[in-house]
């Protein structure tokens, strides 16, 4: 049986692939698994008009919500320009908000990683209750 780090790294290098970044270069990919232990990935998706990018993390997030999941136990991020790419601010509000208690997987090239509580990431993070 594979390790959580294994599926999140496996799945982030291949999706990597797909990264539609030609302003900044910068290939990123990301995976969620949910509670129930669904797996989905992204590709960070730039455009010209450069503040319409979206990061990896948030396309993993969104097709999951978007199928009807809400809660994930797990996302891992990896680039091909940085080791342990850090997670944008956006994207720690956009994690915490969705699952406060989620470990963020952050992997080198080699499949080393960095493991975070979200809520290390992102203290103090900005909420509206129900
Ligand atoms: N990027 C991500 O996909 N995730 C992050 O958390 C950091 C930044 C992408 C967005 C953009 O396509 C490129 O990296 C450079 O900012």
């Amino acid at each position: 049986m594979k390790k959580i780090h294994q599926i999140l790294f496996e799945h982030s290098k291949a999706v990597i692939q797909n990264s539609y970044s030609p302003y900044s270069r910068i290939r990123v990919g990301s995976t969620v698994i949910t509670k129930e232990g669904v797996i989905f990935a992204g590709c960070n998706v730039e455009n010209s008009s450069y503040g319409a990018t979206i990061c990896a993390e948030r396309v993993a997030l969104t097709k999951a919500i978007s199928e009807g999941f809400r809660d994930f136990v797990a996302i891992g991020i990896l680039s091909d320009r940085f080791e342990y790419i850090p997670p944008c601010g956006i994207c720690r509000q956009f994690i915490e908000e969705l699952s406060p208690k989620i470990d963020v997987y952050l992997f080198d090239s080699k499949g080393n990683y960095k493991k975070y509580k979200i809520n290390r990431l992102l203290p103090y993070g900005f909420k509206i209750g129900d």
